[in-house]
């Protein structure tokens, strides 16, 4: 890092509510081996030496109750997503930092190699994400009709951590205010306004906890790998 390069700050959005994971408690709380998913994430930014702070949008109602922690500041998140990475942002306000970093609650196997090389093409370009090419075939279906079947080379997922100068992120959430565009990521929208948007490699142990199996693999991945060996 030269000194003309500031630090990373990284929005970690936990506000959502896991419909498809079910349960009592959000998946971002629930525990994999022996901790909240939400902090195997945190305590894993805060330990890069590029990253300054943590801002976590979390619901309203929790926000009065989570303890205090040093770099790391809990703020109320919205009804969506991209409300709640907004709000984050909004909570940044002030700060020096030239990137930032949005990071999944429920992506606890991200590995540093991955978030620096988004970070890197961040400040370059403007926008990285990590992409992985898609396993299975996609088709786009009406009802249950195959209408098209895009092909396969071109389409990857859009993994976390999504990187941005950090103007660049501030542009692309104003205009998606005002242009009331709710997106399931911010990238998307960052390329659907005519920002250059840039794919670094994703990786597959990389994945989102969306559904209870995923923390089963996820539990299996730590006893067999341990926590530091899958994260390289
Ligand atoms: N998120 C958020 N605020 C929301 C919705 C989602 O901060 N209003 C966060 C989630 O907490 C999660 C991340 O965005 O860390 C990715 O979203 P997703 O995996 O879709 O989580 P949920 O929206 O909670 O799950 P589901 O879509 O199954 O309800
Ligand atoms: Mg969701």
């Amino acid at each position: 890092m030269t000194a003309a390069q500031g630090r990373v700050l990284v929005i970690v959005p936990a506000a959502g509510s896991g419909s498809r994971f079910g349960g009592e408690i959000p998946k971002q709380f629930r525990m994999l081996a022996g901790k909240p998913l939400l902090q195997h994430v945190v305590e894993r930014f805060l330990l890069d030496e590029k990253v300054s702070r943590v801002i976590v949008p979390i619901a309203e109602a929790l926000v009065a109750t989570v303890k205090a922690m040093p770099r790391v500041r809990f703020v109320a998140g919205g009804a969506t997503r991209q409300q709640s990475v907004t709000l984050g942002l909004a909570a940044a306000r002030g700060g020096v930092d030239d990137v930032v970093a949005v990071h999944d609650a429920v992506r606890p196997f991200f590995s540093s190699e991955t978030f620096h090389a988004a970070v890197a093409a961040a400040r370059e370009h403007g926008a990285a994400f990590p992409a992985l090419p898609v396993a299975d075939t996609i088709h786009v279906l009406d009802g249950d009709k195959v209408v098209m079947t895009p092909d396969r080379r071109f389409l990857f997922g859009a993994q976390t951590p999504q990187c941005f100068r950090t103007e660049v992120l501030r542009e692309v959430l104003a205009r998606a205010a005002r242009d009331g565009d709710d997106a399931s990521d911010e990238v998307g929208l960052a390329a659907k306004y005519g920002f250059d948007v840039r794919a670094v490699p994703g990786d597959p142990l990389n994945f989102k906890i969306t559904r209870p199996e995923d923390l089963v693999m996820a539990e299996r991945i730590i006893a067999e790998w341990g926590n530091e060996g899958s994260q390289s």
